[in-house]
């Protein structure tokens, strides 16, 4: 864990908070390089010999730095725009690592896609193979291609973030999946590489994710008694990780049971939120303190805007003074930003003692934190810093006030 104290002050890696806020302003968010790296290569170790490919998942934080760092070390990249296959392309990525996920993809990105010479689309529909097929048939090409099958596996995650269930969005129903695997298999424009699976986000325990993979499994069997091979497994992501005292998935174990059922087949896996979730902070600064007869508001320069989780999916993030020995008001403290909704929340009922001025440091926000952010309220979206040992880097500069609006235009009559 980079994060820690040095002295009485929060430090990433060996820089002090302190010094970053002094240099780059506030509100900011924090990342560790070599918590990104490590992250990413305790996936990539635990497959050993066996074929294998960590597809980091693109959304959970695209700053192109935190992609080039990946880029780097080999890293392949699970991507659900053109907008993220640019990102990763200008981030140095090789195009031939990348799966295309997403229920919806356009024509134009179908055709970007087959043009820089993607690994795979991860398909999600009849509709979407239609769509593919024609748009390879005028390109003269093939598309590889996968099926995502929903397994009908409860992830026991949090609903807006559990995907695997009948009634959600995602996948085609694994009953359904031959039948296009059939047509695909007698396309000359598509060719079936492989088998997707993705059930939820911030998993905490293994079995959901072993269920999908026997179901996956059995359905790899039936497609070769077909004479259709599976060359990959492509088992998604969901690996949570710690904000609180909640158990987490251990990666060793979870991948030595993935490689001792699946034989020879590659695996493909699309952790985000392991890789980056624990890698970042978000740091935000006191700027009053407010208390009534039965509430302590310490109302701080972050907000919803910058940090939505708490507020959508009553995600709990765990807040730490960056004085360690802090000496203020004692209570229980409500963080609320300067937005107006009553919504408007970092964390709530934390025993902390402060003053205005105090710098906060709320943890575990590498993930989905400032891929979320938005200009709400007018709000200027924040900096982000890399941390490298004892350098530090702006990797996103913060915005200025002419930024929120100079694309928009005045009516001119
Ligand atoms: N692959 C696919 C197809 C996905 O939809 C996702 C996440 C991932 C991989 C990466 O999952 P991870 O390893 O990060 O769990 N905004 C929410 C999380 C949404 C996840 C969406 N899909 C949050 O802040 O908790």
């Amino acid at each position: 864990m980079s994060f820690s104290y040095q002295g009485q002050t929060l430090h990433a890696d060996s820089v002090g908070i302190t010094d970053l806020m002094a240099s780059y302003g506030s509100p900011l968010y924090v990342y560790s390089r070599s918590d990104i790296e490590n992250n990413w290569r305790e996936f990539d170790a635990a497959f050993g010999a066996h074929p294998h490919l960590i597809c980091y998942a693109v959304k959970a934080n695209s700053n192109i730095a935190v992609l080039n760092v990946l880029a780097k070390i080999g890293a392949g990249f699970d991507i659900v725009s053109i907008g993220e296959l640019a990102r990763v392309l200008a981030a140095g990525a090789d195009a031939s690592k990348c799966v295309f996920s997403g229920v919806a993809k356009t024509t134009q990105e179908i055709e970007r896609g087959l043009e820089v010479g993607i690994r795979c689309f991860n398909v999600e529909s009849a509709a979407e193979l239609e769509r593919i097929e024609q748009v390879a048939a005028r390109l003269n090409v093939q598309a590889p291609i996968s099926i995502r099958v929903n397994p009908n596996v409860d992830a026991k995650t949090h609903p807006y973030i559990s995907t695997g269930l009948k009634g959600n969005k995602f996948g085609v129903d694994i009953d359904d999946a031959i039948d296009l695997y059939q047509q695909a298999h007698h396309s000359q424009y598509l060719n079936v590489q492989g088998l997707d699976c993705h059930i939820g986000s911030q998993l905490t325990d293994v079995t959901p994710l072993l269920d999908a993979l026997d179901k996956v499994l059995e359905l790899v069997v039936k497609l070769n008694n077909q004479g259709i091979a599976i060359a990959h497994l492509d088992l998604g992501g969901g690996v949570g990780i710690r904000y609180d005292n909640e158990d987490t998935i251990d990666i060793n174990t979870y991948i030595d049971t993935i490689v001792k059922k699946v034989g020879n087949l590659e695996v493909i896996l699309e952790p985000g939120r392991a890789i980056v979730g624990n890698a970042g902070v978000f740091i935000t600064q006191v700027e009053f303190l407010k208390q009534n007869s039965d509430k302590s508001f310490a109302i701080v320069d972050g907000a919803m805007n910058d940090l939505l989780r708490p507020t959508l999916y009553g995600a709990y993030h765990q807040v730490l003074p960056v004085n360690e020995n802090a000496q203020g008001l004692d209570a229980h403290w409500d963080l609320v930003g300067p937005i107006c909704e009553t919504g408007d929340f970092l964390a709530k009922d934390r025993k902390l003692s402060l003053t205005e001025g105090d710098y906060l440091a709320i943890m575990s926000a590498g993930a989905y934190g400032f891929g979320m952010s938005s200009n709400y309220n007018s709000r200027p979206r924040v900096a982000e810093v890399m941390v490298s040992d004892n350098q530090h880097h702006l990797i996103r500069k913060r915005e200025t006030i002419q930024d929120l609006f100079n694309t928009e235009t005045l009516i001119n009559d």
